[in-house]
């Protein structure tokens, strides 16, 4: 038997009330749902032969869970409102020690003053925001354009 050659693996974390897209304060978020962006991530994992593995939660410690527990070799992640405010999940990103892409719909410096600070991204190798649904296609293609190089 020949080696098998293992795919790559990207976890994509949805956080806090993301749930809601579609319904959200779609002058904000848009009319996408979450189930869209998925299908427009499954699509570009699909045409690039790696697997990824999608999930949302509304709770701080399931998020550090997936981070820490999870095999993964790239993250993507909106952390949502947890963005100003986890210094637990930036510790998990840190410690997972592997390349992390930050995303938001909205652009964060153009929102409220207590929007402007993000803990997370001191630890991830990038940050999209404020293309809608885009910022999530661009942070993957980007994570992995990373991630084989
Ligand atoms: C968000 C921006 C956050 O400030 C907010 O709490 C969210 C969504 C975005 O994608 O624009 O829930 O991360």
């Amino acid at each position: 038997m020949g080696k098998s050659i293992k795919k790559l693996k990207i976890l994509i974390i949805h956080g806090p009330n993301l749930h809601l897209l579609g319904t959200r304060e779609p002058g904000i978020y848009g009319k996408t749902t979450i189930a869209q962006i998925n299908a427009s991530l499954k699509k570009i994992a699909h045409d690039r032969n790696v697997t990824v593995c999608i999930k949302q939660s509304n709770h701080e410690g399931e998020i550090i869970d997936l981070i820490t527990k999870t095999n993964f070799n790239g993250l993507l992640i909106n952390p949502a409102a947890y963005t100003h405010t986890s210094v637990a999940i930036r510790d998990a990103i840190a410690a997972s020690a592997k390349p992390a892409i930050e995303v938001h719909l909205s652009n964060i410096h153009a929102r409220e003053t207590f929007r402007h600070t993000s803990l997370i991204s001191p630890v991830v190798r990038g940050t999209i925001m404020g293309f809608g649904p885009a910022s999530y296609t661009v942070g993957l293609k980007t994570l992995l354009d990373l991630l084989s190089t």
